[in-house]
């Protein structure tokens, strides 16, 4: 989720034309809903029910959970119009990549208790825990609960979250490229949901370029508030950061042989608070609502033109338990009133 000062240098070198491959895309547009990530590091969260009602007063049809919550999973029961993406907790990866019967435990006590009248879509396993130290115990997780599903025949997708720190370069789209720890831990995943056609989920925060460099970097184009090509990219031309980070990914995965893969935009959002002039609720609610306006219009990025951008903003909630600072302003609601921070829904 975070670049680094190096990165961001590389990413406002001038634009350098590298190629002129065009992407053959179907021809069909899917218009998405938005969905939002529900996060529940604050103690002085709503309770689950009252959150549904919300999440059901607003529209929203999709959410995703970091972790197999009880109490949530409970309060979504009958509720089925909502899909719920479900995430493996880092910490239980361990024991699961060593043992399919440990999988099919955590399966029945977390998941099979709620498949009569919750809606799980997909479960993912860890949260951007590749690249990193643990990230070699997401693919036989992978397996083992790929295999479960698929001898059960649910209609669950099984997938993992990853950051843009997997890319090494970004910048242009074009440069995209996995880093060499990602090439080893992220590229056997990716062929592993190119079998099925499922998803990789990638969080994406066009804020944190933007905060780091907001002298040279347009506020316009962090915030899909202007429709100039602002980066020109062989014969693709960018307007907004996010469609750049998302064809940057495109093409390192291309660069390793996964063509066609679906991407979905597990997280982003923008701060309303916590560092001064650039994170207002005026910026993050323009932020917000112009990425929810791009998901719902179907209109795809430069390279993949045809397939629609499908997405969740990141959180619901302020999170009052996560790191002081811009970490705890990403909600779109205060928990304790569960008013609005800015106009959106
Ligand atoms: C379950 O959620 C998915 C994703 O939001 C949705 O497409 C599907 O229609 C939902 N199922 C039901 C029974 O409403
Ligand atoms: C923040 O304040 C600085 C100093 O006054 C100004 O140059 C900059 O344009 C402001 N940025 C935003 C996003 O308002």
């Amino acid at each position: 989720m975070l670049y680094s000062p190096k990165k961001l240098f590389l990413l406002f070198l001038s634009c350098i034309v590298m190629n002129f491959i065009y992407n053959k895309s179907s021809l069909v547009t899917a218009a998405n809903n938005i969905g939002l990530n529900y996060g529940l590091l604050g103690d002085n969260l709503p309770p689950p029910s009252n959150v549904i009602n919300l999440y059901k007063s607003i529209g929203i049809t999709k959410i995703r959970i970091f972790d197999p919550n009880t109490e949530v999973l409970n309060a979504l029961r009958g509720h089925r119009d909502i899909g719920v993406t479900v995430g493996v907790k880092d910490q239980d990866l361990a024991a699961l990549a060593v043992s399919e019967e440990a999988v099919k435990g955590w399966f029945a006590t977390n998941i099979e208790p709620y498949l009569a009248d919750v809606n799980i879509t997909f479960i993912t396993i860890g949260n951007e825990v590749i690249p990193g130290p643990i990230g070699p115990q997401v693919l036989p997780v992978m397996q083992s609960l790929t295999n479960l599903v698929k001898s059960r025949n649910l209609p669950i997708s099984i997938t993992t979250v990853v950051s843009m720190s997997n890319l090494g370069q970004s910048y242009p789209p074009s440069a995209g490229m996995f880093t060499a720890q990602s090439r080893e831990q992220l590229t056997p995943v990716l062929k592993l949901l190119s079998q099925t056609n499922t998803p990789i989920l990638v969080n994406m925060y066009p804020y944190f370029p933007y905060a780091s460099d907001p002298v040279n970097i347009h506020l316009d184009y962090a915030t899909f508030k202007t429709e100039t090509v602002v980066v020109q990219d062989g014969p693709l031309g960018y307007s907004n950061m996010l469609d750049a980070m998302f064809d940057a990914f495109l093409w390192a995965m291309e660069k390793e042989g996964v063509k066609d893969l679906p991407v979905v935009v597990s997280e982003t959002g923008w701060p309303s608070a916590g560092n001064g002039n650039l994170t207002t609720p005026d910026i993050a609610g323009a932020y917000n609502d112009n990425f929810r306006k791009h998901v719902v219009s179907g209109k795809g990025t430069p390279k993949r033109p045809n397939s629609g951008v499908d997405g969740f903003l990141f959180a619901t909630f302020n999170e009052n338990l996560k790191p002081a600072g811009t970490e705890q302003n990403f909600g779109l609601y205060n928990p304790t009133d569960m008013k609005p921070i800015y106009k959106m829904f």
